[in-house]
Formats: C-alpha cells, structure tokens, sequence
C-alpha cells in the first residue's frame, strides 16, 4: 500500500463554518481529551440538555470491567435529538429526507416539528400497546422514516430498542427476542429493495412461533397482504388513529440503557450489545460533530441501513442530535440502475456522502459514465466505513466521485464503540490511502504482540484500546461475564478491539482486518462459527469449518468446508441446497460463496481444527501453509490442495 499523503482541502461551503478544526486545534484538543478528560467531555457534554447535569463525568475501570460516565446526570435522548431543535426555532427545518425505493415514488421531507409529533404519535402507541419504561422492543422495519421514529418513540418513553436488519431471517429474529426477552415488535407489512419486497411480516410471524411476543405493531407500507393475528398483531394506522401527537420524554439516568444491538463474534450466537444513554449521547453528537465538519442547512447522506450500528450512530442519533439533515435511502445502489447513489446525490444536493468500501468497488466495476453524468458538484466530503479501504477504490472515490478536490475521511469503528475512534479530521489531517489516520478525541489506541507486549512507534499488532470513552458499550446484555471474556481478557486491562493494525512513522493507523474467528462480508460482521453452526443443522451435513476469502467485491467471501455423513454423496445440486439453507437459517448476507466438500478436515492429533491451513488453502496461497507436521493425517491437505484446484 501506498504511503504517500494527499494534500487536505478543505472545501468550503455555502453554508459557512463548519466545526472542524485545524491540526494545531486537533491536537490541543487531543492532548487536553487525555490530559484533563473531565474537564474536556464535561465540556463536550455542554452541548446536550441535561434534566440534571452530572458532576461525575468519568467512572470507569477495565479490571474489573464496570464502565460508566456522566453517571449522575440524567436526561432524554429523543428529547436532544428532536424537541431541543423544535424549541430553539428550527422547526421547520428538515430532519429527514426520503428517498424510496422505486425512484418515481414520492420522496418525503419531514421537519423538525413534525418528527416530534410523529415520534410522539409512535411513543404513544407503544404506551397504549402496553410498552412500559425499561422494555425491550424489537424493531425490524424497512428503511423508511417509521424506523427512525421507532428507535426515538422507544429512547422516548425510555423503552430499549432492538433493531434487526431486515435481512435477517425468521430464526435470527427469534433468537435475538428471545434472548433480550422483547415482548413488543415493530414491524412493517413488507420492505422493498430494488423493486424485490422483503417479507418483514411473515418473517416476524415465522419467528413468533418458535418464541412468543406480547404484541405486533404493524406499519403499511407496501399495502402488500398480511396475516393479522387477532388480539396480537395491531396495524400502525388504526391504533395510533385516536392517540394525541404530544408525549412527554421520561427522564433518564445516563446509565440506563439505551439499545441493544446484536453483533457476531467469533464464538457462539451473536452478543446483544449494550449501549447506555448519556455517554451515547455525548459521543455521537461530538464525533458527528468533528467527523463530519457538518454545517447548518446542509444535506447529509449515510448509506447505511438502520439496522447496523452505523445507521444507529449516523443515520439516526449523530446527525439529529446535530440539529442536521439527513437523507434515508429505502433501496440499493444498483436499481433500476448503476447511478442510483449519484443520482439521488444529484436530485437531493448531497453535501456530505458516507458508503462503505464494498459498494464503492461494486459501482467501480461499472464504470465512470455512470457517476459523470450527474452533478456531483454539491458533494464536498466523501466518508468511509466498514471495512479496510483498498487505495484503488479510495483512488477511484476520490478522483471520480470527487473530482480530486473532496477529502476522504476514513472512519474506523465498532458495534462496541458506539461512534468513531480513528480517522482523519477535515482541515486537520493529510489523508493516506487506506489508512483510517488518528485517534479521535479522547482514544488512546495500542499496539500489542500476541503475548501482549506493548508496540511503541512504527509497528503490527493486535488493536487494543487502554482507556474507556463516553460511547463504550456497557455490557452484552444479560451476560456480562461474556462481556468481560471477549473484550478484556485476551489482553488484561486493555478493550481488545479483534482488529490487527499497523502504526507507521507518522502514527497514521492502518487496520488491517480481523484477527479472531470472524470476517467481513461486505461491511458487515459475520461470525464464521454462526455459518458452522447452520451447515451442520443440515441433516446431511457431518462437519464444517468456515473461513473467510478475498472477494473482489465483498472483500471478504464467505468460504465452507464440509464434510458430509457416511452415505451422503457431494453434488452441486446439495451445494445449492446448502447454500439455500444458510441463507434461510442465518439470512442473505450470510450466503456462502464457495462449497467445498472434503473427506476430511486438517485436525490436530487433539482433534483442533487448523484453520489457519484451510485459511490459507481458501486464499489459493499454498506457499506459506506453514508447519503442517502436527496434524493428525497430513495427506488431508493435499486432498484439500487438489479440490481447491479443480474448482
Ligand atoms: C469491524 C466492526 C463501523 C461500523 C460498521 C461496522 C471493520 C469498520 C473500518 C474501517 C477498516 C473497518 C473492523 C471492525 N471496520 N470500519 N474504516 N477500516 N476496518 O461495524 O459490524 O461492528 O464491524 O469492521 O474490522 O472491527 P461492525
């Protein structure tokens, strides 16, 4: 990878100032964010309406793992994201932009002033439904402004939202209600993507027959035909029809619980994340803030999808509690065709554009005629995130999207840390191709080898993160001994991030992808042992080990060895089945790329799989398959070589 810097432009905006800051205010306030942390995220804090301010800003300790901030202070989140900007004036500027599916379909502007009646109006019907304070409510909504209002109506009444990708199928739904026990469900009819609907309903239904909910509360979207379930299922329009648009925001202490979102590890069923609500709060404001140097009027656009933490962060919270603009994109970069992302950057004056590296290479591979043939001239910064971005697709970003004049921020982070930890900061940093740049305020990145050792200056080794910030998760919810096991005991004292990373003589960080059992599969965090888990639920299945590959496109495939029981014969017509299965146990993005059926897997003689082999023999790399004298039958591998080689 190139290490050559790129001059930083900072672009100017009609919109005037922005709230970025130089690299001698970058790294004043960097020293001040460690030196004086209080007394920084106090100030960081100012910006948020407080009930109660807190005193006590920073109370956290990583041995034993008890992490809190702004703990005495209490305060509402929806109320910061929506009615502050109502009551300073601004309620008739726009919150949210939609941008449906079908290009023809009507796009919506929704004001400040109406998103707090429509949050309202949805905060009172969970109340009516039965919702109460400290309840889990499971949201598995389409990309529509309704999901953004149930997320808020929840933070409104004090509710903690689930959200589940709409991608994820009925048996991922009810493992995830079923471990944060939600009695509550918000669904829509259907959701649409590139003119294909999504069975929201019917999949929510499908999974409450393996776990049981109190109540569904139904958005109509598409108008597509549901089964309503008498007494249980309820349709948005009817019961909310007679509920006032005014609700009043509980108040809540910055340590109550704010939402769970389930994530992949590399062992066992995903984590229910745990993020609380002042330090969040803080955190998405200030890093949105910085990051995104945004500035007042203008349009914002993260392509995101609710589901994940970056729609979270940065569709949702970061941006309303900015008093910003943002747009929600219903559908796919590629319908009806390969300028949709540009199209609609046109159509809505896009000023700020944040993607992730997969669909940049995706729009990549077709070709430049479809980004030149709109007006991007509005757009004045590009952003990045989920994934380590390759330098010809940064390249290709910033040249033609771009036109070589918008900085490219780069934004490393997690489900875990709630909001940005590394990137460069507009008018402050040279950019570096592929490198996410500088810890942001507040974070004090490590480097340490595989004993732990400290790596100082220019070096490899495994992310670990040594001081808490205000966006850190909490907990995993109901388990926090598991909290404990995945993050702080690999490295004692430290939050272990599972990332490997280089520091160059610039201390300019380079991530360069996972360390542990879990790959990247177009942004998006798949556990390898969870794709295991589904193939040997396959009646046929006997074993399978799974490891990720490098995928033009997704980055990262998803690549399935498999053994199969005595009396079973490998064919592509039981690929094809297994493949099918995955995708309807787990979900489309868990869709395995490649099947390889096997005699055997390479084994130690105590019977450990060696994935570090069949890593390698999935690359096509068989060069560097390192000591291969441990294994119980090394003649495995070679079988494993030869049927590598004949696909
Ligand atoms: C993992 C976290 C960040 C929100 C979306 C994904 C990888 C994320 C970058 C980046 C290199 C990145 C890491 C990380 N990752 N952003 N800019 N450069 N890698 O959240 O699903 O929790 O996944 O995504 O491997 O650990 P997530």
């Amino acid at each position: 990878m190139s290490d050559a810097t790129s001059e930083w432009v900072r672009k100017p905006s009609a919109a005037g100032e922005g709230t970025a800051c130089t690299l001698e205010e970058y790294e004043a306030m960097y020293a001040r964010s460690l030196d004086d942390s209080d007394g920084f995220w106090a100030e960081q804090a100012e910006r948020i309406d407080w009930i109660e301010k807190p005193s006590n800003i920073a109370d956290w300790s990583y041995d034993p793992v008890d992490i809190k901030w702004f703990a005495d202070g209490k305060l509402n989140i929806c109320h910061n994201a929506v009615d502050r900007h109502v009551e300073a004036g601004h309620g008739n500027r726009t919150a949210l932009i939609f941008e449906p599916d079908d290009p023809d379909g009507a796009t919506r502007h929704i004001t400040y002033a109406e998103l707090r009646r429509e949050v309202s109006r949805m905060a009172n019907t969970l109340l009516k439904m039965g919702v109460a304070k400290g309840d889990r409510v499971t949201i598995y909504m389409p990309m529509v402004p309704e999901g953004a209002y149930a997320m808020l109506a929840c933070a409104r009444i004090g509710a903690i939202h689930s959200v589940i990708f709409g991608g994820f199928s009925p048996d991922a739904i009810a493992g995830r209600v079923e471990d944060c026990k939600s009695d509550w469900i918000v669904t829509a009819d259907e959701g649409l993507r590139g003119s294909k609907t999504i069975p929201l309903k019917a999949n929510v239904d499908a999974a409450l027959e393996k776990v049981p909910a109190k109540a569904v509360l139904v958005l109509r979207h598409t108008g597509g035909n549901v089964a309503m379930k008498d007494g249980r299922d309820h349709w948005y329009h009817e019961l909310s029809a007679d509920v006032p648009d005014e609700c009043p925001c509980e108040p809540m202490g910055a340590e109550d619980p704010l939402f769970i979102l389930y994530t992949s590890g590399s062992t066992g069923k995903p984590k229910g994340v745990l993020h609380t609500t002042g330090g969040y709060a803080v955190w998405t404001e200030t890093t949105f803030r910085y990051v995104f140097d945004y500035r007042e009027g203008e349009i914002y656009w993260c392509t995101a999808d609710i589901g994940w933490v970056t729609g979270h962060s940065y569709i949702v919270y970061g941006p309303l509690l900015n008093g910003a603009t943002a747009l929600m994109f219903e559908g796919v970069p590629n319908y009806p065709d390969h300028d949709r992302f540009w199209a609609v950057c046109d159509k809505h004056k896009v000023n700020i554009f944040y993607t992730a590296p997969t669909a940049i290479r995706a729009l990549m591979r077709e070709g430049d005629a479809h980004v030149t043939k709109h007006d991007l001239s509005s757009i004045r910064l590009l952003g990045s995130v989920g994934e380590p971005i390759n330098p010809e697709a940064w390249r290709w970003y910033h040249d033609t999207v771009g036109k070589g004049s918008v900085p490219i921020i780069d934004t490393w982070w997690q489900t875990e840390t709630g909001g940005t930890m590394i990137t460069t900061l507009p008018g402050a940093h040279d950019m570096k191709p592929g490198s996410a740049g500088k810890p942001f305020f507040g974070i004090c990145p490590q480097l340490v080898d595989n004993d732990g050792g400290v790596l100082e200056g220019a070096a490899s080794g495994n992310l670990c993160i040594t001081r808490s910030w205000p966006g850190q998760a909490r907990t995993v919810y109901g388990d926090h001994e598991r909290f404990v096991q995945t993050y702080f005991s690999t490295y004692k004292g430290k939050y272990f991030t599972g990332d490997g990373c280089r520091r160059d003589e610039d201390g300019y960080y380079w991530i360069t992808g996972r360390v542990d059992d879990v790959i990247n599969v177009s942004g998006h965090r798949m556990g390898t042992a969870e794709v295991e888990s589904a193939l040997v639920l396959h009646e046929k299945v006997s074993e399978a080990a799974v490891v990720g590959y490098p995928h033009d496109i997704k980055g990262q495939g998803i690549y399935c060895y498999v053994t199969l029981k005595v009396g079973e014969e490998p064919s592509d017509d039981l690929a094809a089945e297994l493949r099918a299965w995955v995708r309807k146990e787990i979900g489309p993005i868990a869709t395995p790329d490649h099947l390889h059926f096997t005699p055997a897997l390479p084994k130690t003689r105590s019977g450990k799989i060696m994935r570090r082999i069949l890593r390698k023999i999935a690359e096509n790399d068989y060069g560097a398959l390192g000591d291969t004298s441990t294994l119980a039958d090394p003649s495995v591998v070679d079988a494993l070589i030869e049927g590598r080689q004949n696909r």
